[in-house]
């Protein structure tokens, strides 16, 4: 396996690599993740709406679409986790095949590979198969024996939805909940924010929505979010011009500054637990902050942010904490501290001579 690459794209390159399908002249790649493969490749197109995902393609010289449309020999599909997305995803690819194509798509076992092979052969009526790398690789010619019904009914999946007055989308971070986190940190938003707010991985929106309820004089509010399907989600649930969009990998820092972040930092990539890339978030929000700005956040009780906060200098206080989650308000201090009211001192020196 080539490293860093992901097992179900290394699958997915299989059938090409034993000739079991030839490489047509153009292909297009729903999901599209950097293989050093496709260099040989005549043409591959990548869509992907994950923003770090994004620029490692465009990195490697691929050429990438936001809105695919015509018809393609070839569709490669590498799923996301959700059964609705995953659905929409092989309705999608089959509207992107041109007759006579053919769609692969791979994804890993403990995704659900053999439940989503079923599904297909249901609608296609007959599916190759090959398994690897603890993933399926599975394939289907369009031909026209496909199942319309289905396919109608899929395509139905990957439509905006709408949840307590918003619209989401599946696939996207809480499409069919607002996340017990968010809702806990929305309740105890201060009512007292002043300045530029950002908020950090904003999802569909709900945060920032929270942040200007409990704050209506607010003037400015941007969203930073990876996830383009997210935040076009956003900009149709936030529609006041005080709103600003930016598909951004928060990890790589912040383009401005602000006195305010709110967020619920992400702590998955794919699959697994990345504590990193929540650490980064905080780097991202410290380095964003203006002197006296505050950082408002909600996590999991046993991610190690409290450190975190500590590393960055930040004055900070745990104002609640239930069995799952916990609120973390930090502040970034002049030279003497500017106390707000309910901010205990509370520095990584005194942190230090409690324990
Ligand atoms: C825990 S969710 C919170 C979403 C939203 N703020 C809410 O409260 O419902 C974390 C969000 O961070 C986004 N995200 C993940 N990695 C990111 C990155 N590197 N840069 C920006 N956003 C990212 C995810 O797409 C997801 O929407």
């Amino acid at each position: 396996m080539v490293r860093g690459v992901s097992p179900a794209l290394e699958t997915l390159l299989l059938p090409f690599e034993r000739g079991e399908i030839a490489i047509p002249r153009r292909a297009l790649l729903l999901g599209a993740e950097v293989h050093p493969a496709f260099r040989e490749w005549p043409h591959v197109t990548g869509w992907q709406p994950f923003k770090p995902l994004a620029d490692a393609w465009e990195k490697a010289g691929h050429p990438r679409s936001d809105a695919p449309a015509g018809t393609w020999p070839l569709v490669l599909l590498l799923p996301g986790k959700s059964r609705d997305e995953a659905l929409a995803a092989f309705a999608k690819a089959y509207d992107l095949l041109e007759n006579g194509g053919t769609l692969v798509v791979a994804m890993a076992n403990l995704a659900g590979a053999q439940r989503f092979e079923k599904e297909l052969e249901r609608a296609a009526g007959k599916v190759g198969s090959l398994q690897k790398h603890k993933c399926r690789a599975f394939h289907a010619v369009k031909d026209g024996g496909w199942d319309a019904a289905l396919l109608a009914e899929w395509r139905q999946l990957g439509e905006p939805r709408e949840l307590d007055g918003f619209t989401v989308e599946a696939g996207i971070f809480s499409a069919d909940h607002i996340d017990p986190g968010s809702a806990l940190l929305a309740e105890h938003l201060p009512k007292n924010l002043r300045g530029r707010v950002a908020d950090l991985g904003a999802g569909w929106g709900f945060l920032a929505r929270a942040a200007l309820e409990k704050n209506p004089d607010l003037k400015e509010i941007h969203l930073f979010e990876a996830d383009a399907r997210a935040l076009n989600c956003a900009r149709k649930n936030l529609t006041e011009p005080l709103f600003h969009f930016h598909w951004h990998d928060v990890a790589t820092g912040l383009p401005d500054k602000f006195e305010n972040v709110v967020m619920n930092p992400p702590f998955h990539s794919g699959q697994s637990t990345d504590i990193g890339l929540g650490r980064a978030f905080l780097r991202s929000a410290a380095g964003s902050l203006r002197m006296g700005g505050r950082i408002f956040l909600v996590a999991n009780r046993q991610l190690p942010y409290e450190a975190e906060l500590d590393a960055l200098g930040l004055v900070w206080r745990k104002p609640v904490e239930d069995a799952t989650y916990k609120l973390l308000f930090a502040e970034k201090r002049l030279d003497r501290p500017l106390l707000r009211p309910g901010f205990e001192e509370r520095t990584a020196e005194s942190q230090r001579s409690r324990r």
